[in-house]
């Protein structure tokens, strides 16, 4: 396999190939968040070797850098573990960002995992004619990477098998509104580079968006006395974090066991209404299907108060429940044409895969950057393809594709390669100019 003839350019693109060329014996991974970390460490308990490449200069970039500071894992701590390693003890039952990435931190090093950082995949691509992946790399702007040739940016790695761990929230969504560019005069943040409501004191902040995010940084902002409006047009399940003590997330895991999911959805919303009253009242429309139907059917989360609605009933919280028509110097107007002063907006409005722009496949990923099957089944694909992370099930989903993957590469690996040479990742062909 360590035959440098590999790296001639293929016949199939002509294209003149002018970068390093690296051959990884193992596979080659495609994201450093806890997907690809997860892979990872089942991979290094089998002794296959591989190569982790991050676009970042940090591992769980999502977390470290386009998360807002004061947030807390979402679902209760035991549906967040990675595998083979628990939490802390210590850990309180929705550990904060900044414990979550200690842990995240401290599980690379238990199993030495070293990405390389500041590169990124863009495009991967199977070579048939011998049966190898070859998947390009160019390094981030303002990124120095290793190596005596400092014109060269680009490196392809040829390997045996692709696992894609880039996440089902790789890019920011950010939709177009009329006059939010030329017109309005404020601020204007994705969520992703929200960190905290320091500096929105005193200020009307327009939070745009769907689900948790839009929840969470409206109640964010209360706590910096701001004063935010939310736009929900579109309907939303708003479910209690607890219910009489106990976790939502766990009751609905627990009684999906023993009961329909109709049956589960109608116990959650009762409990609902009990502990939160009629949220209807406050514009918060509920849609037809339960939350957990909903979810099963086209992946929308509900949303797991942690305080924002209680800000909505006192009024510290606005809700708009009208679309946006557009943006004006120094305000906006809704499709009702109401007209709304303010001073900033923020926009909660989600984020998506970017599979699309550099895997070249479209069998197994669909064009909007998701595997075509649904979980469980969409974990492999084909000629050594895998996908981690991509099963709207949040941490948990993604470690039981990366023990799938993990051990379905491994057993082939180990089966194959007993014989073989083995070393990782030999430079086979440099050029500099
Ligand atoms: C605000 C927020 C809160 C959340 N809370 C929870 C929670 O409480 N519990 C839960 O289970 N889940 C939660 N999630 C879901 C969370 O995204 C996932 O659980 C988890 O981060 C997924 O890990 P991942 O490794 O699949 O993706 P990511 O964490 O997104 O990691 C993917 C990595 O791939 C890198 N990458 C992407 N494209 C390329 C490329 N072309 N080349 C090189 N590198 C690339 C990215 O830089 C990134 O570091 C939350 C998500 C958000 C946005
Ligand atoms: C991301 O956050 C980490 C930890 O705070 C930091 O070391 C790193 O430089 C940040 N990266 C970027 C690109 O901001």
């Amino acid at each position: 396999m360590n035959n440098c003839e590999l790296c001639v350019p293929d016949q199939e693109e002509h294209d003149f190939f002018t970068g390093r060329c690296v051959l990884v014996n193992g596979p080659v991974i495609v994201g450093a968040g806890p997907s690809g970390l997860a892979v990872g460490a089942g991979l290094k308990q089998q002794g296959v070797p591989f190569v982790i490449i991050e676009r970042a200069n940090c591992i769980a970039s999502l977390w470290q850098n386009r998360t807002y500071d004061r947030l807390n894992l979402h679902l209760p701590k035991q549906f967040c573990e990675l595998p083979y390693v628990r939490f802390p003890r210590k850990f309180p039952n929705y550990p904060s960002k900044h414990q979550f990435v200690g842990y995240l931190e401290s599980y690379a090093a238990h199993f030495g995992i070293a990405p390389r950082f500041g590169e990124t995949v863009g495009s991967a691509r199977y070579d048939g004619a011998c049966g190898l992946w070859r998947v390009r790399t160019r390094a981030a702007a303002g990124v120095v990477v290793g190596g005596s040739c400092e014109s060269e940016t680009e490196t392809e790695y040829i390997c045996r098998w692709v696992v894609v761990a880039s996440g089902e929230n790789a890019e920011k969504v950010v939709p177009e509104f009329d006059g939010l560019r030329e017109e309005f005069a404020g601020g204007v943040v994705h969520a992703c580079d929200y960190k905290s409501g320091e500096g929105f004191g005193g200020k009307r902040v327009l939070v745009v968006g769907c689900g948790n995010s839009r929840m969470e940084v409206s109640l964010d902002l209360c706590h910096h006395r701001a004063l935010p409006s939310m736009v929900v047009r579109s309907s939303v399940h708003v479910l209690p974090r607890e219910i009489f003590g106990k976790s939502t997330f766990e009751l609905g895991v627990s009684m999906m066991k023993w009961m329909p999911i109709w049956v589960v959805d109608k116990v959650l919303l009762g409990a609902s209404r009990l502990i939160l009253g009629n949220i209807e009242k406050y514009g918060l429309r509920r849609p037809k299907m339960g939350p957990l139907q909903l979810k099963n059917t086209n992946g929308k989360t509900p949303v797991l108060d942690i305080g924002t609605l209680s800000k909505i009933k006192s009024g510290e919280i606005k809700v708009v429940p009208h679309g946006i028509k557009k943006f004006l110097h120094g305000g906006v107007e809704f499709v009702n044409g109401e007209i709304l002063e303010i001073d900033s907006v923020i926009l909660a409005t989600g984020y998506c895969s970017n599979v699309p722009s550099w895997l070249k496949e479209s069998e197994f990923f669909t064009s909007d950057g998701f595997p075509r099957n649904p979980f469980p089944n969409g974990w492999k694909g084909k000629d050594g393809l895998y996908a981690v992370g991509f099963t709207r099930r949040g941490i948990s989903g993604a470690s039981l594709d990366a023990i799938r993957v993990s051990q379905d590469i491994g057993k082939i690996w180990n089966r194959e390669t007993k014989q073989k040479n083995r070393s990782v990742g030999v430079v086979c062909h440099k050029r500099c100019n």
